[in-house]
């Protein structure tokens, strides 16, 4: 869609347009989550809806209700424009596919865009226009509890699933009855909180900015993303909802965005929280002016707007653009032609189709950890006996962060190994809950243990734990949890751990008693059958991790893409003692991004590329390099592997990450099978952007080396001569 579709028709209706209809225009108001007509809020909005001073309601939900309410719009007012209507749809409306962690760690963003399918159709046939979503937050922060809804710490991994889910969200046709606007939020560098504490400060280079918290957004932008919404933290002192830089210059001038940037809940007047605004005619007018279009829940623009507009303190132009991106977004989307939605073609329920989608996509998400002796697969021929035991065992509070109330639970793993295992005796016992302190229950998990050839504990983070604002100072298992695995493990039974959550844990204090352990997220609503599915080998877990897991709180940030700094430290030479590393806890995390195991085993080549090298001006002019892999499935049965491709760039003017991820596939094969891969490098994958706030992307002449593997610790390299 190019910045000039509707051009005619939002002219015609600004030329038609009051002061306070167009201030109007950029108000969205939160409707009373879940009731009717007659909640405070509800009338507030009712009545501005009315007066033509409302542009758009969040929180609404429901064909009837949202009609209505459209109707009053669209029938009473003086234009009948009508209000578009957004709710966070951020991994399923009645069908909840897994967390977006979990799907990060498919490595596949056709899993994210089926998600993305599924949610428009179910959320738009009940009158919802726009989600808040895809979150795109680049994060390195396991204590942040948003991590859940990000696609972790690798910004082109980001990108890749950012592109998916606005394709899935908004397809072809924005006005067709089952798709959505999509919201790349939260713009820009929330994931970068300091000491993981959400809505904190921020404070970033224009390189780091650049190279790993924008690149998403840009790739979200490209892809037709009609709204961006503004991030409630600082950017280097700028408050994000007030920064004319990252609003402005780079989204709407140098990306040249032109729908609508949608402020956080509250987002304008927290401006005056932050320090940024004296009052809130200054957060309105620091907030609007910097790029801002649309304000969430607070007021300050239709409260303050007309003064600034009289007093020259916002322009006139500017007011004017605001409202055309609003007018543009419910054009695209069709809302003057069809404002109501058919009732009766409602979805009231998952579909069959949808939950065979949301549990497929569950079983590729899930992360082989460790698999000792291969305990794993389950062979249900064998296995008389079996015991399930744990807090989420038998629970279907297994959904996940940003989950719609009335959306259906899990299906819990109990009867999802009952169901995979009709032969096998299985006895459940709780043993502790979620995150209590009781051990009381624990003598007769270990009896269960005793008693069965084998147990399957299902342990891990309560969703009340993840998500906005629950952020964790410590990372391990909450409650008495650990003390039941080792009670259960010393039963001395093969002990698989299914570990649920949304976000990287640290497990090294119990990791090495069991023996394997599926990290399995918060798979949704068919997590019982999907954990049932890789537990038993129906599915072959083939899912890889997207962020690193740390140790200790202690080692935090830790991540795969850091800079090599002048004294690296050598797990090799342990006792070389002034270099960046602990005096008390060895390096590196318990486990790597981009780890994962299978039921077989893969053996990848080295790579091979199409040539050794390239000319920095011809690859500014477009020319690639080939880079291919030969992987082999050694093993007996057939997998998923994630070939994945590195670039490190090792002598630049501003240091480069020790591996930057340029590529990745997953692939089948079957038993004894063999593939070649293909990833094409151009200069977009091999430059960087230096930090000229002006934008200036680089690519040096000198080596590149290219890694291949199926994990960020890859071994084979080569090298490529940039000249
Ligand atoms: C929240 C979140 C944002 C969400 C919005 C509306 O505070 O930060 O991601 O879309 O408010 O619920």
């Amino acid at each position: 869609m190019s910045g000039h579709d509707h051009q005619s028709r939002i002219e015609e209706l600004l030329g038609q347009m009051t002061v306070d209809e167009k201030l109007g225009q950029l108000q969205q108001l939160a409707w009373a989550w879940g009731t009717g007509p007659g909640g405070a809020d509800t009338e507030q909005a009712e009545a501005a809806a009315r007066k033509g001073l409302l542009g758009s309601v969040l929180n609404i939900v429901g064909a009837e209700t949202s009609n209505a309410l459209q109707r009053i719009a669209v029938e009473e007012s003086r234009l009948g424009i009508p209000l578009v209507f957004g709710l966070d749809v951020i991994h399923g409306y009645h069908t909840t596919f897994p967390i977006p962690l979990a799907q990060a760690a498919a490595f596949d963003p056709a899993v994210t865009e089926k998600d993305a399918e599924v949610s428009a159709r179910e959320a738009r046939s009940n009158g919802t226009h726009w989600t808040f979503s895809p979150m795109m937050d680049v994060t390195r922060e396991p204590r942040w509890g948003r991590i859940a809804e990000s696609i972790g710490e690798d910004p082109y991994l980001t990108a890749g699933y950012a592109v998916a889910k606005v394709r899935g969200y908004q397809g072809a046709d924005l006005s067709a009855p089952d798709r959505i606007a999509a919201c790349a939020k939260h713009f820009v560098a929330y994931g970068g909180a300091e000491g993981g504490r959400d809505y904190n400060t921020v404070d970033v280079s224009e390189q780091r900015l650049r190279n790993l918290y924008l690149p998403p957004f840009r790739a979200a932008v490209d892809a037709g993303a009609v709204t961006v919404m503004a991030a409630f933290n600082t950017i280097s002192g700028v408050p994000a909802h007030a920064n004319p830089h990252t609003l402005t210059d780079i989204l709407k001038e140098e990306w040249g965005f032109d729908g609508v940037v949608v402020s956080d809940w509250t987002g304008v007047q927290e401006l005056i929280a932050h320090g940024n605004a004296a009052n809130e005619a200054e957060a309105a007018r620091r907030s609007l002016t910097a790029g801002v279009d649309m304000e969430m829940v607070s007021t300050t623009f239709v409260d303050h707007g007309r003064d600034l507009l009289a007093s020259g303190a916002l322009s006139q132009e500017r007011l004017d653009d605001a409202v055309a991106r609003v007018l543009r977004l419910k054009l695209r989307l069709g809302l003057f032609e069809s404002p109501y939605v058919e009732e009766s073609a409602a979805l009231t329920a998952p579909t069959p189709e949808a939950r065979a989608a949301a549990r497929e996509v569950a079983g590729r998400c899930m992360v082989l950890l460790k698999n000792d002796n291969n305990v794993l697969p389950l062979d249900a021929q064998a296995l008389r006996s079996l015991a399930v035991a744990g807090p989420f065992a038998d629970s279907g509070d297994l959904l996940g962060t940003w989950t719609l109330p009335g959306a259906p639970a899990a299906v819990p793993v109990l009867a999802g190994l009952r169901a995979a295992l009709p032969d096998t005796d299985i006895r459940h016992a709780v043993g502790v809950s979620s995150d209590g302190f009781d051990t009381g229950g624990i003598p007769e998990a270990v009896a269960a243990a005793e008693a069965a050839d084998a147990v399957v504990l299902v342990v891990g983070e309560p969703p009340a734990i993840s998500g906005e604002a629950a952020v964790r100072s410590e990372l391990g298992l909450p409650g008495a949890q650990e003390e039941l695995i080792d009670a259960v493990a010393a039963a001395g039974k093969p002990c698989v751990v299914v570990l649920v959550g949304g976000r990287p844990l640290t497990i090294g204090g119990w990791a090495d008693k069991v023996s394997a352990i599926v990290m399995a997220w918060h798979p949704g609503i068919e997590a019982g059958p999907a954990v049932a599915d890789v537990l038993t080998g129906a599915v072959v877990p083939g899912g890889k991790l997207p962020v690193t897991f740390p140790r200790t709180v202690g080692q935090l940030p830790l991540y795969y893409n850091h800079e090599r700094t002048g004294r690296p430290s050598d797990p090799a030479a342990p006792d070389v003692k002034y270099v960046s590393k602990y005096l008390d806890l060895a390096d590196g995390p318990e486990f790597a991004f981009g780890h994962g195991l299978s039921y077989t085993t893969f053996s990848l080549g080295d790579p091979v590329l199409s040539r050794e090298r390239i000319g920095a001006e011809e690859l500014g002019a477009g020319a690639t390099v080939e880079v291919s892999v030969v992987i082999r499935n050694s093993g007996d049965r057939e997998g998923d592997e994630v070939v994945q491709l590195y670039v490190q760039d090792p002598a630049a003017s501003i240091a480069q990450p020790v591996r930057r991820l340029r590529g990745f596939r997953r692939i089948r094969l079957a038993a004894g099978e063999e593939r070649e891969v293909r990833f094409t490098l151009g200069a977009d994958d091999l430059g960087f952007w230096t930090n000229d706030p002006a934008g200036v992307f680089t690519v040096e002449p000198g080596e590149i080396h290219i890694h291949t593997g199926n994990s960020s610790q890859t071994r084979a390299r080569r090298t490529l001569l940039i000249t």
